[in-house]
């Protein structure tokens, strides 16, 4: 079958990646992509959200599968519109509508989800524009430190956590009155700080049924030690050890059931990814947030796991067939090192060659890079995810950062500890 992914990250080439290895797909697109998808697909010059133009490459090119990357198109409803469209409505997509992508799209919606589902999660109250002073008074009440999250989509820069009540009032007045986030902070949720070890956790589901996918940990701050601002995620490693057996369970009952129902109940047929981010409390596991997508750069390790045929696995979800689908998964450990511009995630430079790529033994997924006169370029913060196999995570550590240390560009930088944690743990 033709094949179409929407998108142009390190996410979006692993799944090309994993999907080119099936011999269901034939033709591989990727719209827009980028210098390392255009290794294993053909990348098209059509924009994540321009939903007119993908439908007509759609009927063009006899697309049988979408699948949809990021958010953003999910959120604007790219669903929506293929199911609106008389040639287009067959088309079979892993990601969810309009509706189910408000589980990502407002912070708010997930919230109350959660509360009505009974899944686990940080309590909450919500406050809007015209309420500084209540959310002030309301912040006044509570304990340091103070998670501050605005309700709408804001580029994974939407949340705050103060140390100080001075700081949290002061973020919240600039949330709600000066719009610090835009839009999506016109409303604004104060949430109670959960005190543990965050992991993700990744469910296909077809609506009815789902596939648990297996789990990883990201490194979300941009300095070794996790100090300095969050990003997008600056490495990952898949298994995390402690989701063992017992905690999964949990995870499972508690979490990813309800979760499933409660969007059956609610009328949405959901179908596609839902990514877990969760809070392990003294071995109990709290949702901070769903997202209605694969995790960028938890992607990258999580493809390098999985052994079953992953077009196979979404087509099956995109036609409600994934009950007793298995899922054979590599015991391995895989880990990724994402390699970014100086300054991400502030001010960066791109249009930087890049050299030293095909040299090591780890694979290299491109993120923010485009090909010119013959030459690999970076194009963004984030430019590659090198990822690694071990059969232990020490291991996977060394496999990829070999590779990480032969590929260079003018300032280029990286984490040098990722995994060091779980190293540590495993000793
Ligand atoms: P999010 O954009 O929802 O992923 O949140 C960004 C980060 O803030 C998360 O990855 C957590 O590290 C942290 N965070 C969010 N909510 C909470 C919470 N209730 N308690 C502690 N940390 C949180
Ligand atoms: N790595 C976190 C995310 O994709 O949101």
């Amino acid at each position: 079958m033709n094949i179409l992914i929407i998108g142009s990250g390190g996410r979006e080439h692993a799944l090309a990646w994993k999907i080119k290895q099936s011999p269901l797909c034939k033709n591989l697109f990727v719209a827009p992509g980028n210098a390392g998808t255009s290794l294993v697909a053909t990348n098209v010059p059509i924009a994540v959200d321009d939903f007119s133009n993908l439908g007509s490459f759609c009927v063009e090119n006899k697309i049988e599968l979408v699948v949809v990357g990021p958010e953003g198109p999910l959120v604007k409803g790219v669903r929506n519109f293929f199911a609106d469209d008389e040639r287009l409505k067959n088309i079979l997509m892993v990601g969810p509508g309009r509706d189910g992508a408000q589980l990502e799209g407002s912070k708010d919606f997930s919230k109350q989800f959660m509360l009505k589902h009974q899944v686990p999660t940080a309590r909450a109250k919500t406050f809007y524009s015209h309420q500084t002073k209540e959310a002030q008074e309301y912040l006044s009440a509570l304990q340091p430190p103070y998670v501050l999250k605005a309700d709408g989509l804001a580029a994974g820069k939407g949340v705050v956590i103060a140390p100080t009540l001075a700081e949290a009032k002061e973020a919240i007045r600039e949330m709600l009155e000066e719009k610090k986030f835009g839009d999506a902070s016109a409303k604004v949720l104060i949430e109670e700080f959960l005190d543990g070890i965050e992991l993700s956790v990744f469910v296909l589901c077809d609506g009815r049924h789902y596939v648990i996918l297996p789990e990883a940990k990201d490194y979300k701050r941009i300095g070794d030690n996790d100090q300095g601002p969050n990003t997008g995620g600056m490495g990952s490693v898949s298994p995390v050890p402690f989701a063992d057996k017992a905690f999964m369970k949990k995870v499972e009952e508690r979490v990813i059931i309800p979760t499933v129902n409660g969007l059956q109940q609610e009328g949405i047929d959901y179908k596609g990814f839902i990514f877990i981010g969760l809070m392990n409390v003294k071995g109990d596991p709290f949702v901070i947030e769903y997202n209605a997508r694969m995790g960028d750069p938890e992607t990258q390790s999580v493809m390098m796991r999985i052994k079953s045929d992953l077009a196979e696995l979404f087509v099956a979800c995109a036609k409600g067939e994934l009950k007793n689908k298995p899922l054979e998964i590599d015991p391995s450990v895989a880990l990724t090192v994402v390699m970014a511009a100086g300054g991400y995630p502030d001010h960066y430079e791109k249009g930087k060659v890049i050299s030293g790529l095909d040299q090591g033994k780890a694979q290299v997924f491109h993120a923010g890079t485009k090909s010119r006169e013959g030459k690999i370029i970076s194009d963004g913060g984030r430019v590659l995810a090198v990822t690694g196999k071990g059969n232990d995570i020490g291991e996977a550590i060394a496999n990829s950062y070999e590779t990480v240390q032969k590929i260079t560009w003018e300032n280029s930088y990286f984490r040098k500890d990722i995994g060091q944690d779980l190293l540590r743990l495993s000793k």
